[in-house]
């Protein structure tokens, strides 16, 4: 892991020490559990072959996890197959950096930027200046709010995550019946960055499922935090969550056992185990269902070894496809996919968008959707 992150570290110093005055962030190291890249990095740091004549820049939030590094990976290749140019950074979730890298990124000639926000409303005025210069841009995974400078967005269907795992958790334990059943189960939740589009959508789909089960007591949540606001945790930080259910679980479950963490991000899955096997938790006695999202391969593995019991597999192989035609359509012309026209408004905007599907994962399907569909392999998973 460590050695591939700093392959990918050193294409992106290299990259970036081509515009003076433009260091990298502080790249730090990745999360703990973050685990490794599904997309290996040859560190080659050669400039490839630019036939097309035409440089995308593709702005990266951070390389704290896996499913981010995966995301450069793919479309560094996708792009440079096709002939172009890539400037592939990474702002390792500071917001300032990654303004200063859009910006380096204009002046050094640009001629499409591909943006994955750390904070999706912040960098309206570099937005702007893009769009003065002519140059478009795709929003890639969280949409870019409060601007009309972006073209598309390319990204998976952010409502349906939360669905998906409200859907999960109701049949898991099977809530349809527990009532009838005399069941109840206690749960927390664990939202996402609330400077993160995503993180809202994600609660609202969830909530659709969960909350007429909180509403007739069928989940107990002894914390009161049901609320985006009361549950949200900025810039998706593990250590944050971590934190959280540590707190919840010597407070609120000192006489009483947690039976649901409903968490948005695998890394937030990493952290509740943690804060469980701290307070003494047992896999397969009495470890809680933990959701997550991403699937990244530390959070396969623990799905395995049942210490997480699910995750949503967002296959970014597919995303970076659906994304390089909406490059390939700014730049040469032509019409990318688009399969939604009306979810997405950006307060400026409703940008033209391309969802592809979340599937949710466990111990029973996890070799047909992740093994059978080339994203890990057996021997990876057993590592
Ligand atoms: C992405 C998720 C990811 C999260 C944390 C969100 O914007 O859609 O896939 O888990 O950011 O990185």
């Amino acid at each position: 892991m460590k050695k591939r992150v700093l392959g990918v570290l050193l294409t992106a110093v290299m990259a970036m020490g081509m515009f003076a005055g433009c260091g990298p962030a502080d790249t730090g190291a990745p999360a703990g559990d973050a685990g490794t890249a599904q997309t290996a990095d040859s560190g080659d740091t050669s400039t490839p072959a630019n036939p097309n004549g035409k440089r995308v820049a593709v702005a990266m939030p951070t390389q704290s996890s896996e499913r981010w590094i995966n995301d450069g990976n793919n479309m560094k290749e996708k792009l440079e197959a096709l002939g172009y140019e890539v400037d592939l950074q990474y702002a390792e979730d500071d917001v300032q950096a990654q303004v200063s890298q859009i910006e380096n990124m204009i002046a050094a000639g640009a001629d499409c930027l591909v943006i994955a926000a750390v904070d999706s409303s912040a960098l309206v005025n570099v937005e702007q200046q893009a769009k003065d210069a002519g140059i478009p841009i795709i929003a890639y995974d969280r949409l870019l709010m409060d601007t009309d400078a972006v073209s598309y967005y390319a990204t998976f269907d952010n409502k349906g995550v939360g669905t998906a795992i409200g859907k999960y958790i109701e049949d898991a334990k099977d809530l349809k019946n527990a009532k009838a059943d005399g069941k109840s189960y206690t749960i927390e939740f664990f939202m996402g960055s609330p400077d993160d589009n995503n993180a809202v959508m994600l609660y609202d789909g969830l909530m659709e499922v969960l909350q007429p089960y909180l509403d007739d007591e069928v989940l107990v949540c002894k914390s009161g935090r049901t609320s985006f606001d009361d549950t949200c945790i900025l810039r998706w930080s593990q250590e944050t969550a971590q934190q959280n259910c540590e707190n919840y679980l010597t407070g609120f479950y000192a006489d009483e056992k947690l039976d649901i963490c409903a968490t948005a991000f695998d890394g937030f899955a990493y952290g509740c185990k943690a804060a469980l096997e701290g307070a003494g938790y047992k896999v397969g006695e009495d470890w809680p269902l933990i959701t997550g999202q991403d699937a990244e391969l530390m959070a396969t593995k623990n799905i395995i070894a049942g210490s997480q019991t699910m995750s949503i597999y967002k296959d970014t192989r597919l995303l970076a496809d659906k994304c390089v035609t909406m490059v390939q359509a700014v730049l040469e012309g032509g019409e990318p996919e688009i399969n939604d026209t009306e979810q997405y408004d950006n307060g400026k905007k409703v940008v033209p968008s391309y969802l592809c599907t979340p599937v949710a994962v466990d111990k029973d399907n996890y070799k047909e959707i992740i093994v059978d569909g080339g994203y890990y392999t057996e021997e990876q998973l057993a590592e």
